[in-house]
């Protein structure tokens, strides 16, 4: 799905306007909905034309996106990587094209670090941690006691977010807490409403003992809280649930009680993407990761902050 809008404003300079090619990883999320739209009006904003494409979640659309944007000799292309392998052909036709490549929201592997500028985007592995970090307090203040059976739902299979918030989840996990925290059970609900709903009513089914949820979104989480409801549980009391991004969803869930905290996930990161894109067609340097700045709620906070939340 293509989708070129040209913006609005004029360029800065008075010159040709900056054309930038855009690959977004589809819109699985309601924090994917809120990034492309945040990546819109940003370009909008800068007076960028804007190539926009929405690859429904399969690496081969974001391949044919980035050949096309090639072909059409954009100024700059940016995209977010579905899975972090598989990517060092197509960028080095950027790169023979002379095209730069940003990376937004998530990383690539690959063996030549000189075929991307920069990522804009989170710290994924640090939202694990954190993840870990704040399960220890919603225990506390659950005052729960016994060993703590963790079902995990895990992001994509292969995109950075769902590898690095796994790993740093486990790193605190087995540094300090490796006899009494198990993950019992983890599985892909490629970060959907529907597959969380559908792998949750899996695992109630084969470990009906669980007692905490590390969801890594929202949405599965949401998901989550309605097979947990259809067991007859009650989610963030019988059930302890974390999840990251912090979509306006997910903050409703935690005030009414069925989210105990979540690590947020700050997808508006357009803004910040435009202002190094202008950058890297100027020849500036710029820093190799541009980091998100982001908070963590307890479910006590999330009453005083949903009218607050912009995404
Ligand atoms: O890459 C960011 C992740 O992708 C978000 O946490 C998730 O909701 C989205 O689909």
């Amino acid at each position: 799905k293509e989708d070129d809008s040209p913006a609005g404003s004029a360029s800065s300079g008075g010159g040709k306007k900056l054309t930038l090619g855009f690959s977004q990883v589809g819109s699985e999320s309601g924090w994917r909905t809120a990034n492309s739209q945040s990546v819109k009006d940003a370009a909008k904003e800068a007076g960028f034309t804007l190539k926009f494409s929405d690859a429904q979640q399969k690496q081969e659309n974001q391949i044919s996106a980035i050949r096309s944007y090639i072909a059409q000799k954009v100024d700059v292309i940016a995209f977010s990587p579905v899975v972090v392998t598989g990517w060092d052909a197509v960028l080095r036709e950027a790169k023979n094209a002379k095209i730069p490549v940003v990376l937004t929201d998530r990383s690539v592997e690959t063996s030549d670090e000189s075929l991307y500028v920069t990522l804009v985007g989170s710290d994924f592995t640090d939202e694990g941690r954190r993840a870990a970090r704040i399960l220890e307090k919603v225990l506390d203040k659950a005052g729960h006691k016994g060993p703590v059976k963790i079902a995990q739902l895990e992001g994509t299979t292969g995109a950075a977010p769902a590898i690095e918030r796994g790993k740093g989840f486990k790193e605190v996990m087995e540094a300090e807490h490796k006899d009494d925290w198990k993950i019992v059970v983890s599985q892909t609900g490629d970060f959907t409403r529907a597959g969380g709903k559908q792998v949750m009513a899996a695992f109630l089914q084969s470990n009906p003992d669980i007692n905490v949820l590390f969801a890594h979104n929202d949405d599965m989480g949401i998901g989550a809280i309605q097979a947990i409801e259809a067991a007859g549980k009650k989610p963030g009391k019988d059930i302890l649930i974390v999840t990251v991004d912090g979509v306006k969803d997910g903050f409703v869930a935690m005030s009414e009680g069925k989210i105990n905290a979540i690590v947020e996930c700050n997808p508006l990161l357009g803004p910040q993407l435009m202002e190094v894109v202008q950058k890297v067609k100027d020849g500036e340097t710029v820093e190799r990761w541009i980091k998100t700045e982001e908070s963590d709620f307890m479910q006590d906070q999330a009453k005083e902050a949903l009218p607050n939340r912009k995404y």
